[in-house]
């Protein structure tokens, strides 16, 4: 895909990434990602966060494209300095020499440390404002979302957001790139993905930055992202969706994780399910976390208030792959679940006692039992399992409602 127009004078540049397998070297791309960069073509052309490198000499036909083979580009805004997006800014400093560079303070420290860029660089602060001729830029600072030197550029006369990582989602943008282009049902589970795992941990950072998005009165008619659609037919719903999973607000449902060496605490998994299917709640989902990578978890305990942790005792602790995520659970602060725990052990325990933990740290609503089994399920066992499962759908029904 090349250039696409997205409104008055402004340009989508960005790239679609097919290659990389993980993003940040942790997170999978099974649909790839989009590294949105824009352009906006006025009596100064400004550029809005570059790319990452995979493909520079595309970069530049894209860019030229627009502005031509003679023209320069003026301006490089830098929203933010992660490499995926400030990975061609040493390319357009070669390219255009006379371009300044602007960005906060720690984008200015952080041009130097990445790149040695110090000349021709200025630091703008909160509200300051860019007139680049038919176009107006306001600068919005909006510190670690998703790291410090985080800001955000709003255009006057078209209304356009570009908002950096936040309002953004993995996945590419093959065919359309707007909202009302796109199927943004496959888009939202991808969107949450990427705020659960990416931006998630500064989930009071987000507030922070929608709060001073809605005290400005800005009138954003645009939200254009460095990844994911562009937002033109329906800005309120990314908006939204951001604001609601910031808030760590949750839909009525249950995430049931659990992993299992030799099927005994399967067993106990099943009676769980069955519980809860039982109890009216039809809205389940269950991942074996031996097998679901991290982040697909981390999506959906985001996503529901309900979460169950089932897993074994594994040298004398809780079985690694559950205490990765469990691990990655705490770290992202995750909070207000209604939680239920069980697993089983052999020769001693640990694994129910390390999630108990977990929860209590967090401050999670814990439903009881916790059953522990020993080595093999019991009749007994299974019956907690059936009982705390009903206890666990009866709060997430009235939680709800
Ligand atoms: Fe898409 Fe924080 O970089």
């Amino acid at each position: 895909m090349s250039h696409v127009p997205i409104t008055d004078n402004i340009y989508w540049i960005g790239l679609n990434d097919r290659q990389t397998s993980l993003f940040e070297s942790i997170w999978p791309l099974p649909y790839g990602v989009a590294y949105n960069s824009y352009l906006i073509k006025a009596d100064k052309n400004v550029i809005v966060d570059t790319v990452k490198d995979i493909s520079p000499e595309r970069y530049l036909d894209q860019i030229r494209a627009v502005i031509g083979e003679n023209a320069t580009v003026d301006y490089l805004i830098v929203n933010h300095m992660e490499p995926d997006h400030s990975g061609c800014v040493r390319l357009l400093r070669d390219y255009f020499p006379n371009m300044k560079v602007l960005g906060t303070r720690q984008a200015v420290r952080f041009l130097n440390n990445f790149f040695g860029i110090t000349e021709n660089v200025e630091r703008v602060n909160d509200n300051d404002t860019l007139d680049i001729g038919g176009h107006t830029l306001h600068f919005l600072t909006a510190p670690m979302v998703h790291w410090p030197e985080t800001m955000m550029t709003w255009e006057a006369t078209t209304g356009v957001l570009f908002s950096g990582d936040a309002f953004g989602g993995f996945g590419t943008l093959s065919g359309g790139i707007f909202d009302d282009q796109v199927d943004l049902t496959y888009y939202e589970n991808e969107i949450l993905r990427y705020f659960a795992n990416i931006v998630g941990k500064y989930a009071d950072n987000v507030q922070n930055a929608i709060k001073k998005l809605k005290e400005s009165n800005l009138d954003v008619r645009v939200v254009a992202s460095t990844h994911g659609p562009v937002w033109r037919d329906s800005p309120e719903t990314i908006l939204d969706l951001y604001d609601r999973w910031s808030r760590q607000e949750t839909e009525p449902g249950v995430l049931l994780t659990y992993a299992s060496m030799y099927g005994n605490t399967e067993r106990m998994m099943e009676a769980v399910a069955g519980g809860l299917y039982e109890a009216g709640l039809d809205t389940v989902l269950i991942h074996d976390a031996s097998t679901t990578h991290v982040s697909y978890l981390i999506r959906d305990a985001w996503r529901y208030s309900g979460l169950i942790l089932g897993a074994p005792t594994y040298d004398r602790g809780l079985f690694p792959p559950m205490q990765y995520f469990v691990d990655y659970l705490e770290h992202k602060n995750l909070s207000g679940r209604i939680c239920g725990v069980f697993g089983s052990s052999g020769w001693s325990g640990g694994g129910v006692k390390s999630m108990l933990s977990t929860a209590q740290n967090q401050e999670w609503e814990v439903a009881p039992p916790s059953p522990e089994a020993r080595c093999a399920p019991s009749e007994e066992d299974l019956q907690q399992c059936y009982q705390m499962a009903g206890q666990i759908a009866k709060r997430v029904k009235e939680s709800a409602s």
